[in-house]
């Protein structure tokens, strides 16, 4: 059977990332119909009832999935707080907010889980990292697809810093090997179909096979061939070009997790 959601369930904050969730819970066929959401702008999300103003709202949530942006935290913690009490599981997908500044801000909730997901949630391929809580909704993340859960929010921030920004980075290579596909002749629409199938291809065959991507790049790459010539060229600089936007990443989110300590002198801004 379908895990759902345990009661009555808030969703503060429902962009892109939260949006997304919800699109992934949705297609795995859990029930939204006792949710709210908050929105802002106005803007609707598909099969939940939506509020523009958290002030709005009455009762004592059992689930929250908190989805603004770090920035609005204080925005939305004071009347967010009046209504959680022990029974409230109240899961955070903010990017380096520590579990002890929500617990902070947030002092009668029960539960606080830290989720770090990524976009393909909404296809259920994506990657919940998890920290916080005693697990009885990990179920509900399960339909998200793979969940890992972490001892620590360090372990945290690292698994966020590959599959959370992930997307990013894997959506800029297949770009650049389309734009690369252009520059040799073929047609944009072209390039990006064949870049997004190669990866895809790859990614597939990697998975159900199992085989390393050292093992799949030698089995491309014939010695002295087309491919080895390219590693040549790619190899210089990769890893240190992937290590280095990571450590930037890992450096906003040390920046965002300082910010948001209660007592820290720097704003979430
Ligand atoms: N994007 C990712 O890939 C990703 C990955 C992992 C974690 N995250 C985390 O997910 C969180 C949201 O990121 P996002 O990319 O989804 O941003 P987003 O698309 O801008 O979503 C933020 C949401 O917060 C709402 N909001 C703004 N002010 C609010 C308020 N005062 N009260 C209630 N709701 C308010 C916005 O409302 P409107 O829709 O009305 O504007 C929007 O729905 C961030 O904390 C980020 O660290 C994102």
């Amino acid at each position: 059977m379908t895990p759902q959601l345990p009661g009555a369930t808030w969703i503060i904050g429902c962009g892109k990332m939260a949006g997304a969730m919800v699109a992934g819970w949705q297609r795995a066929g859990v029930d939204f119909s006792e949710a709210l959401a908050v929105r802002p702008s106005g803007n609707p999300v598909e099969g939940i009832r939506t509020l523009q103003r958290l002030s709005k709202m009455g009762g004592k949530p059992r689930l929250v999935l908190l989805g603004v942006k770090p920035q609005k935290l204080d925005e939305v913690a004071p009347t967010l707080a009046k209504h959680l009490n022990k029974n409230t599981i109240l899961v955070s997908i903010l990017a380096g907010v520590e579990i002890a500044s929500l617990r902070a801000r947030f002092p009668q909730a029960g539960q606080i889980v830290r989720v770090m997901p990524n976009l393909p949630v909404s296809e259920g391929r994506g990657v919940v990292a998890l920290t916080g809580g005693d697990g009885a909704i990990d179920a509900l993340f399960g339909l998200l697809g793979t969940v890992v859960r972490t001892d620590s929010e360090a372990d945290l921030a690292a698994v966020g810093s590959l599959a959370g920004a992930g997307p990013a980075y894997v959506a800029r290579f297949i770009a650049a090997l389309a734009k690369a596909g252009v520059e040799r002749g073929l047609a944009p629409e072209t390039a990006d179909r064949i870049a997004l199938e190669t990866v895809l291809g790859t990614a597939a065959m990697a998975s159900a096979s199992g085989e390393t991507m050292a093992s799949i790049a030698v089995r491309v790459a014939s010695p002295n061939g087309t491919t080895q010539a390219g590693l040549e060229i790619l190899d210089q600089e990769l890893d240190q070009l992937v290590s280095r936007t990571i450590a930037a990443a890992s450096r906003r989110g040390q920046e965002l997790a300082e910010a948001a300590r209660i007592d820290s002198p720097r704003s979430l801004a």
